[in-house]
């Protein structure tokens, strides 16, 4: 299995953020680290899965290509506005490497339950690159979100 994080500080800076709406009590600092491109690399103060109905993500080996081509259909229609499938930013986070820094489960609970994650998860709160934009829900099924996942693992060169 391949879920565990790799916590490889390649990083350039450390920065404390305090997130944006300060209206919520047990909102912590989350600590990020981003490397030289601005990705990000560390998200501390993780819950590893996020917040949601996905709790156990099982993968398949080899990867799903007819959930690839949809997840790519998907990406096009839908989110390629704001990620690019590089590690540039465009308004949210490239998308390279995105598998590795998240847990399946996480990625899926993130896209599917977009508001909650970014109120309640510190590792979503690290992400809110700028507080500009928020990812608005994006009313993804729960099918339609595990194929943009395995369009992910095909972005990163998963097999
Ligand atoms: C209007 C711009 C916008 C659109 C459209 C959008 N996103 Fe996002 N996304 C963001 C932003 C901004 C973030 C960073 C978190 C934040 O600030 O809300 C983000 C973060 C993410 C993350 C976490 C990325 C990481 O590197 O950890 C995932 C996964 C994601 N989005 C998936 C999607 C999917 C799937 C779609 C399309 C169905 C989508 N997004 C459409 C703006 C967008």
């Amino acid at each position: 299995m391949n879920l565990k994080k790799s916590f490889i500080p390649v990083a350039m800076i450390t920065l404390l953020i305090l997130s944006c709406n300060n209206q919520s009590s047990d909102k912590k600092a989350a600590r990020i680290v981003v490397d030289k491109n601005d990705t990000l690399v560390v998200a501390e103060g993780v819950s590893s899965k996020g917040i949601g109905r996905f709790k156990d993500v099982p993968l398949t080996h080899p990867l799903d290509i007819s959930m690839v081509e949809k997840g790519k259909t998907i990406f096009d229609a839908k989110c390629s506005a704001c990620h690019k499938l590089t590690s540039e930013k465009l308004i949210g986070p490239g998308w390279k490497g995105v598998t590795d820094r998240h847990t399946p489960e996480w990625i899926m609970n993130f896209i599917t339950n977009t508001e909650v994650m970014l109120d309640k998860d510190l590792a979503a709160q690290a992400e809110i690159v700028n507080c500009l934009v928020r990812m608005p829900n994006q009313d993804l099924t729960d099918d339609q979100a595990r194929q943009i996942l395995e369009f992910q693992r095909q972005n990163d060169g998963k097999e």
